[in-house]
């Protein structure tokens, strides 16, 4: 030791987490419900709910029982709700025509959220997932994924969810160039106010596998979806993923999945400042749950925590399944 450093370590940074009241003082980041975005999944029928299987919690509910949960979750202050509809075979063709029905699933569903809760904005999902016959978020041509027509048919599904009363159009498909046909189509139509949080850095992830039982794709997918959603060893790409969509019109960009991506989140965050969410998937959910149903993690601890920390990583908002457990947690 050198005579000048002294018996005792100058900085204690223990100091500030003595108490409560000090930790509070100096916590950097905080999680509260205008962070919330709820996506819920709509069937058809009437005052009907099922449970999804391998989403602990979750289930999937009829537009009656859809207006019903949107006023509980406009209650609690919940800022968004994000639509997704459960479709079996029945529903699906190789035109995808439902996808842009003024009266499918998700078009019901918005009319009736705006009726019974006007004040919660409501966000649509842009694929033609749930109504292709081969499960694909765009039309197969001899195999492939084709990218333009299927373009065309996102801005029919989106000027329909925009002419329903959606606030945002998300478009999940990662087709190139679907931001800015949405966007100019919105424009031409009288749309001009209808907000685009696009699913920018979409990765082809294991972690859907829950939410394709959910929405009923599972059983029609064919392959996988590597040809569009981005590979999960790239970082650079997800920025300029992001550029582009943002150039194009977007308002808002999401990184999916989210707890094995926020060095994304943080990227995006730093390199571009604009509003950014994540989306706590399904397989995040699943896993947190199946620990918590074992009795090995702290159910509510875990969910607050996991939470946190897309706010940590500079998101400005999280996409989550525990939407309304961590609203009535926050509420006290
Ligand atoms: C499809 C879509 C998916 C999710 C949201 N929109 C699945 C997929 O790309 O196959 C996944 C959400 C989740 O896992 O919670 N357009």
């Amino acid at each position: 030791m050198s005579p000048i450093t002294p018996a005792f370590p100058v900085t204690r940074l223990r100091r500030m987490r003595r108490t409560p009241a000090l930790r509070a003082l100096a916590r950097q980041n905080t999680l509260t419900v205008d962070d919330l975005i709820w996506p819920v999944f709509v069937m058809e029928g009437r005052d009907a709910e099922t449970p999804v299987a391998s989403m602990p919690g979750v289930m999937r509910r009829s537009v009656d029982r859809i207006a019903k949960a949107a006023v509980e979750a406009q209650n609690l202050g919940i800022p968004a709700i994000c639509i997704f509809p459960y479709t079996g075979m029945e529903a699906r063709t190789e035109d995808c025509a439902m996808a842009w029905d003024a009266n499918n699933l998700t078009n019901q569903a918005i009319r009736a959220i705006k009726d019974a809760a006007p004040d919660i904005a409501v966000m649509t999902d842009i694929a033609l997932d749930p109504y292709n016959i081969n499960g694909h978020d765009g039309f197969v041509e001899n195999g492939e994924i084709v990218n333009d027509r299927t373009v065309d048919a996102l801005v029919k599904m989106a000027l329909a969810q925009a002419e329903a009363g959606a606030d945002i159009l998300g478009p999940s498909d990662m087709m190139d160039g679907r931001i800015g046909a949405i966007r100019a189509a919105l424009e031409a139509d009288g749309h001009a106010n209808v907000t685009i949080l696009s699913y920018a850095a979409k990765y082809a992830s294991a972690f859907y596998g829950p939410f394709r039982d959910a929405v009923g794709a599972s059983a029609a997918l064919t392959g996988d979806k590597k040809t569009y959603q981005m590979d999960p060893g790239n970082s650079d790409e997800a920025l300029r993923l992001v550029a582009r969509d943002l150039a194009e019109g977007a308002d808002m960009v999401m990184v999916k999945p989210g707890m094995p991506y926020l060095d994304i989140c943080r990227r995006v965050k730093d390199s571009f400042g604009v509003p950014t969410y994540a989306y706590q998937v399904s397989g995040e959910y699943a896993m947190i749950q199946a620990a918590v149903q074992n009795g090995w993690l702290d159910g509510e601890r875990v969910m607050m925590e996991s939470l946190l920390a897309f706010k940590r990583s500079g998101c400005d908002g999280v996409l989550t399944y525990f939407a309304m457990d961590a609203a009535r947690v926050l509420r006290g």
